[in-house]
């Protein structure tokens, strides 16, 4: 499909109203393209908290963009899909999370970015899947850690950092679909292939990894290893995404069931129209808004 009839329209108006176009790294390869940065969550949210840019039209899903508005309130965000939610983010409520936290008196509440910013407001902290075991490693050693919503990055992490961590029972039922068959069939397939990962996926998958690595974290790790192929375990778009960034190497997935449909819902069409009517905008409220930035911004000085 030729697309360059509306990128170019998009490139156009993006100028024309002052606009930066932020892409998750997941996203489909044609908005991939258009968009100034592509990155994972922390990378997209740095470039949120530091652009000039008059309006942030954010091509993810609805917790990356809430944390763009909480980093950057001064500046329009727009998201072109405003139906594209996280699942695992709508694992945990404040009311659940404010619960546990009454179990623990005293506990450290780290949140991953994949939640709403009413759960960051009542965390001390956030982590992305690229600088979790830093944030975990910054709380003092003898303090308890309640980690929110995913299990399956919080045991890893907890295994990372020699730390005890209270798991919520929350996961992503992308990551979930790539199991220990998949890994196994996808290295008989390819037997030279390192396999690496994303730490959203089960214990025992990880386990069986050669690298673990959040989205941004596995172009890095393929780029500098010495090997020439990769099975990867993530949502598919990481596969176009390493293609283009490293074309000299092979990438494969290791199961082509992970896809992300929330991930998927955003279309250049959406962009273009996003662009146009500068909407839908996504906001939060003020009082929500300063207490989330305290827990996102607690995690970029961690991790600056
Ligand atoms: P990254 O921060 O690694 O890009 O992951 C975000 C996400 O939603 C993974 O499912
Ligand atoms: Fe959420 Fe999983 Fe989709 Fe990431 S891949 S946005 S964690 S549902």
């Amino acid at each position: 499909m030729d697309y360059s009839a509306i990128e170019a329209e998009i490139r156009e108006l993006a100028s024309e109203r002052q606009a930066v176009i932020l892409a998750h790294n997941y996203q489909r390869p044609e908005v991939q393209d258009v968009a100034d940065y592509r990155g994972d969550s922390l990378g997209l949210s740095q470039r949120a908290a530091r652009s000039p840019a008059r309006m942030i039209v954010f091509c993810g899903v609805d917790f990356m963009a809430e944390t763009a508005a909480i980093l950057a309130p001064e500046r329009k965000v727009v998201i072109p899909e405003p139906r594209a939610g996280c699942p695992m983010a709508a694992m945990v409520d404040v009311e659940g999370l404010l619960a546990l936290k009454a179990e623990h008196p005293g506990a450290a509440v780290v949140s991953y970015v994949n939640t709403t910013a009413a759960v960051k407001a009542v965390s001390d902290i956030c982590c992305t899947s690229a600088n979790v075991v830093r944030v975990i490693q910054s709380i003092p050693a003898g303090r308890k850690i309640i980690f929110t919503p995913d299990c399956n990055l919080g045991s890893w992490a907890a295994k990372k950092s020699g730390r005890e961590l209270i798991l919520w029972p929350g996961f992503c039922p992308t990551h979930d679909l790539i199991t220990v068959q998949d890994v196994l069939k996808a290295k008989t397939e390819h037997p030279q292939a390192k396999v690496v990962v994303h730490p959203e996926c089960r214990p025992e998958v990880t386990a069986m990894a050669d690298a673990v690595e959040s989205t941004s974290g596995m172009i890095r790790f393929c780029r500098e290893d010495s090997g020439g192929e990769f099975l990867i375990g993530t949502e598919l778009g990481m596969i176009y995404r390493l293609s283009k960034d490293i074309p000299e190497k092979r990438f494969y997935p290791v199961t082509d069931v992970s896809v992300c449909p929330n991930m998927k819902l955003t279309t250049l069409d959406k962009v273009l129209r996003a662009l146009k009517n500068e909407s839908p905008v996504v906001s939060v409220p003020e009082d929500v808004r300063e207490r989330a930035m305290y827990a996102v911004q607690r995690m970029i000085e961690v991790n600056p």
